[in-house]
């Protein structure tokens, strides 16, 4: 199957979040997702929204996890939120052996930065790319080398 892209457009923060919700009621374990955006482009708000999603017993604990690298929020699906924002700390801590942590097979796992470790996360791995139109919200671009792995992707919601 080819590469699939699909876009959508979030008017504002409530939006971004409501999209995260969506994405994370869909989002199975084992399954990866990379932000790609600036710095205030809406990540976070995103992670926020797949953490409640998912069912993640402290979504408003999601916060940039810049330093801390990688946090793990437990829920009925674990979602472990990692930043490569930095990304030699997290290059480091890929070397020493932590992908397989990161790839848990029993949780998802989002990257923002993400396109900073691109060569270690699988080819499934389905990317968001954030964009800051100057009439204001947000649009993000999906990417799925593999739709066959997100077939539910196809029918986005609309959140306009
Ligand atoms: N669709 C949207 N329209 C307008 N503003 C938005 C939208 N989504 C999120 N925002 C706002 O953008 C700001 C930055 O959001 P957030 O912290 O999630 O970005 P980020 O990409 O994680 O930034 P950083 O790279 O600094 O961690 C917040 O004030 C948030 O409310
Ligand atoms: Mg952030």
């Amino acid at each position: 199957m080819t590469a699939v892209r699909v876009a959508i457009m979030l008017q504002d923060p409530l939006a971004t979040e409501r999209f995260g919700v969506w994405l994370g009621q869909h989002l199975v374990p084992g399954d990866v997702v990379g932000l790609i955006g600036e710095l205030g482009a809406g990540k976070t708000t995103l992670v926020r929204g797949i953490a409640v999603g998912l069912g993640s017993t402290d979504p408003d604990a999601v916060s940039s996890p810049t330093y801390l690298l990688v946090v793990e929020h437990p829920g009925r699906t674990p979602l472990l939120h990692a930043d490569a924002y930095l990304p030699k700390k997290l290059e480091g801590f890929i070397e020493d052996g932590g992908l397989d942590y990161l790839l848990d097979p029993r949780a998802v796992l989002v990257v923002e930065w993400g396109q900073r470790i691109a060569k270690h996360l699988p080819a499934r791995t389905l990317w968001i790319e954030f964009t800051m139109p100057p009439g204001g919200g947000r649009r993000l671009e999906l990417r799925l080398a593999c739709p066959s792995h997100f077939p539910w992707l196809l029918e986005l919601p609309k959140m306009a």
